[in-house]
């Protein structure tokens, strides 16, 4: 089997925060293992605040951890200004935050190119054009200024500027949140169409997950800076086995019966036990003694010493 095109061991983050006098620090991840295959899409789903959009900052080589390893194509990622030359590439929720307001839409398409050297510049123009034509824009629209294309427009604009250096690997950071539900169905369909054709290995984080059920082939849900369950896409059919993540499907209405008790998802995690310990409704002695590991159940990996209880019986 060929090696993951991004790999995280063990990845740990801490911010600080704060006034000198008063500093706080966030452990924002724990000790993060994941693998995403070529063509591969792992969806990373959790409450605001858990960590998912540091863990596509570090798979991206945009924050270093402080402990653990970040893999691209099986070797260290190196840390060099254009080292991977457009290899890797972001959509974020909003698409001004990667185009700039005052630069044409074809002008901010071509610069991944530009920066990273390739091509020339007729080879740049007629790549520009097909790349819009693929995303479904014409164009002509290469001539406009973002302000005036609409939302779905101009996240296909920056899904066209993600894509043009060919990258190996994608982050869509809440890439389709801010659509409307109708143009949010288009722009998934379209991510699905580019990947089967070009190949990238894919992290769709979103709150959303019915989206991420539609587009991810494994799903990892975060709580509080950790992985607490991988997920195959089709666990999102069905009553998950985490509490929390029964708790995530709960509250966004993908189950259809939900269980009488929601579990309250806020506030910090204690330092020993699980994570969960002080608001799940399963918590037991253990809980508040061990911290449960990832480990295999079914088709999933799931840290909760109550999991298998929530396996259907055979
Ligand atoms: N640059 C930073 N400096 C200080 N703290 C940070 C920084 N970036 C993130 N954090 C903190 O790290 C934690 C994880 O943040 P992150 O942005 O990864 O969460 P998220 O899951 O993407 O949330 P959201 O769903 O709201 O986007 C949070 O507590 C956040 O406040
Ligand atoms: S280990 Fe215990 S506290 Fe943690 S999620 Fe499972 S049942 Fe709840
Ligand atoms: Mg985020």
């Amino acid at each position: 089997m060929s090696a993951p095109v991004v790999e995280l061991k063990a990845a740990e983050v801490r911010f600080a925060s704060g006034p000198p006098w008063a500093k706080r620090h966030v452990h924002a991840l724990r000790g993060i293992d994941l693998a995403i295959g070529k063509g591969e899409t792992l969806g990373l789903v959790g409450e605001s605040g858990s960590g998912k959009s540091t863990t596509g900052k570090v798979c991206l080589g945009l924050q270093r951890p402080i402990k653990g390893q970040v893999l691209f194509g099986g070797a260290p990622f190196i840390y060099r200004r254009r080292a991977l030359k457009g290899a890797l590439a972001a959509v974020l929720q909003h698409p001004q935050w990667s185009l700039n307001p005052r630069l044409h839409v074809g002008t901010s398409v071509a610069e991944p190119l530009v920066i990273n050297g390739m091509g020339t510049t007729r080879e740049r123009g007629a790549a520009v054009a097909a790349m819009l034509e693929r995303v479904g824009l014409e164009p002509a629209l290469a001539k406009r200024l973002p302000h005036q294309l609409s939302g779905g427009q101009r996240q296909r604009v920056a899904i066209a500027r993600a894509l043009i250096t060919k990258p190996r690997f994608i982050v869509f950071d809440e890439a389709v949140s801010a659509l409307d539900v109708s143009v949010q169905a288009q722009i998934l369909n379209l991510i699905r169409e580019l990947q089967h054709e070009t190949g990238f290995a894919a992290l769709f984080i979103s709150h959303d997950l019915a989206a991420v059920r539609y587009v991810a082939d494994r799903v990892a849900v975060m709580y509080a800076g950790e992985i607490v369950e991988f997920a195959s896409g089709a666990t999102f059919y069905r009553r998950a086995l985490h509490p929390y993540t029964r708790g995530l499907q709960e509250a966004s209405e993908l189950l259809e019966e939900p269980d009488a008790k929601l579990m309250d998802v806020a506030g910090q995690p204690p330092s020993q036990g699980c994570a969960l310990s002080q608001r799940c409704p399963l918590v037991i002695e253990r809980c508040r003694a061990e911290r449960p590991p990832l480990r295999p159940l079914g088709d999933d990996l799931v840290a909760c010493h109550r999991a298998r209880e929530a396996l259907p019986a055979a």
